[in-house]
């Protein structure tokens, strides 16, 4: 556990106008896609968090050169990846993918296509997350995964194949990782390889291939990609971080008098179940999409109000799934129930997001009643301060943190340095608030 915590108090109504750090999934798969290209290409907006430099690291570790060339004040934000035409080569060691779940398993789907044998570790939070979800798939195709016990978690090995099988998977959770991890592979087999999700998730990695020249194509909740193409290199752009933004949203939206306007950020439908969720809430919020460059970027304007409970639920689950922690918080600081269901998944993030949301709030006042797929929250006209634990989490730290800007007294999260793996600066924006 970290000594770093946050005390935060409550805050008066807050006017505030900001841009968030680049997408956290966006980056990952700039680094990985581009690593892969037929010549260099430059990513502006990279958001230089630790999970993203984990797999700057892996790609490195790969053979790939990647050079930072500007400190845009940001951090290091841009940097020029040296694609290697598909192949990649041994590295000397186990590669670490630390807290990060996205660098595991789409790291996985590329590995599944490389005649090596490559080794992956992570934390002690990601070396308990299931990583048979992309392992079934994967051997499928042809690749050998080792990992450990039944759910065939980290340390994992991989030994890739040149000699990919296109598959058709039906996958039984709606994941992006899943989802990607198979389309990376599909990239190096031959023929057609689809995936089919009970429900659409996030659709970055289809929406970047296909600025990068490559073809995929989805029909419902079917992807699919056909083996043997060329990645084209050419510059990406990173958009803002939603997952990133919606701190600031629900802090503003659940504030009568607030008032926030973020620019530059991503606002791909796949990721706005955040948006239309409050907005049901009662939120008063607009949205322009200003720009359309393989992903739709915008501003986000949020007038504060009173909030009501709703429920949230079914496909939409997978288009907030990041956010639901904050959300909750947004249904504490609501009028009537909330209700979140259909979201087994929570169960298996960098925490048990639901026991971890119901125990801190249940801390600071809130009534939940908690299921195995979500739990039911009823609004308190006044949360409590209390001491929370992060659990090592990243998303509960700061949506705790938004609570504690709600809340009688002083709320102390305790365990905070995770909040360098999405979201460094998070702090910095929250002390400008309560300036
Ligand atoms: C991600 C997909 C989501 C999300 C995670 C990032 C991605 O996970 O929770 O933070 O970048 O593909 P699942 O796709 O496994 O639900």
């Amino acid at each position: 556990m970290s000594e770093k915590q946050f005390r935060v108090k409550a805050t008066p109504p807050f006017s505030a106008e900001m841009r968030v750090p680049g997408d956290k999934s966006i980056s990952h798969r700039s680094v990985m896609l581009a690593s892969l290209a037929n010549g260099p290409c430059t990513i502006d907006g990279f958001l230089p968090s630790e999970d993203c430099l984990r797999t700057v690291e892996a790609m490195r570790a790969l053979g790939v050169q990647i050079d930072e060339t500007a400190d845009t004040g940001r951090g290091l934000t841009r940097l020029v990846v040296h694609g290697r035409h598909g192949r990649l080569e041994a590295p000397a060691g186990p590669i670490d993918c630390g807290n990060s779940g996205t660098t595991m398993r789409l790291l996985s789907g590329l590995l599944a296509a490389q005649p090596f044998e490559c080794e992956l570790t992570g934390d002690e939070s990601l070396s308990r997350r299931p990583m048979d979800r992309i392992a079934i798939p994967l051997r499928l195709m042809g690749a050998k995964i080792e990992g450990q016990g039944e759910r065939c978690t980290a340390p994992l090995r991989i030994r890739g194949t040149a000699d990919l099988k296109a598959i058709q998977y039906e996958s039984p959770v709606a994941s992006a990782q899943i989802k990607s991890a198979v389309l990376l592979a599909g990239l190096f087999a031959e023929g057609k390889t689809s995936v089919t999700e009970p429900s659409l998730s996030r659709d970055h990695t289809e929406r970047m291939l296909q600025y990068l020249l490559v073809r995929t194509t989805r029909v419902e909740n079917t992807v699919s990609i056909w083996g043997g193409q060329t990645i084209e290199s050419r510059d990406l752009l990173v958009p803002g971080d939603i997952s990133s933004a919606a701190f600031w949203i629900v802090a503003a939206a659940a504030m009568p008098g607030a008032h926030l306007l973020v620019r530059n950020v991503g606002l791909n439908p796949t990721r706005c179940g955040i948006l239309k969720a409050l907005l049901r809430m009662g939120a008063r919020i607009n949205e322009v999409i200003d720009e359309e460059n393989g992903e739709p970027v915008g501003s986000i304007e949020v007038h504060g109000g009173k909030l009501r409970g709703v429920e949230i639920a079914g496909d939409e689950i997978p288009t907030v799934i990041d956010e639901i922690p904050v959300l909750a918080v947004a249904g504490a600081l609501a009028e009537g129930v909330t209700a979140i269901r259909d979201a087994r998944e929570l169960r298996v993030k960098e925490s048990d997001r639901i026991s971890a949301v119901a125990e801190s709030l249940r801390r600071m006042g809130v009534p939940v009643q908690e299921f195995a797929d979500g739990m039911e929250i009823t609004g308190v006209s006044q949360l409590k301060g209390a001491t929370v634990r992060s659990l090592g989490d990243h998303r509960i730290a700061m949506a705790f943190a938004i609570a504690g800007l709600f809340a009688e007294g002083e709320t102390i999260i305790e365990d905070t340095a995770c909040v360098d793996t999405s979201y460094p600066g998070f702090e910095t924006e929250l002390r400008q608030l309560q300036k």
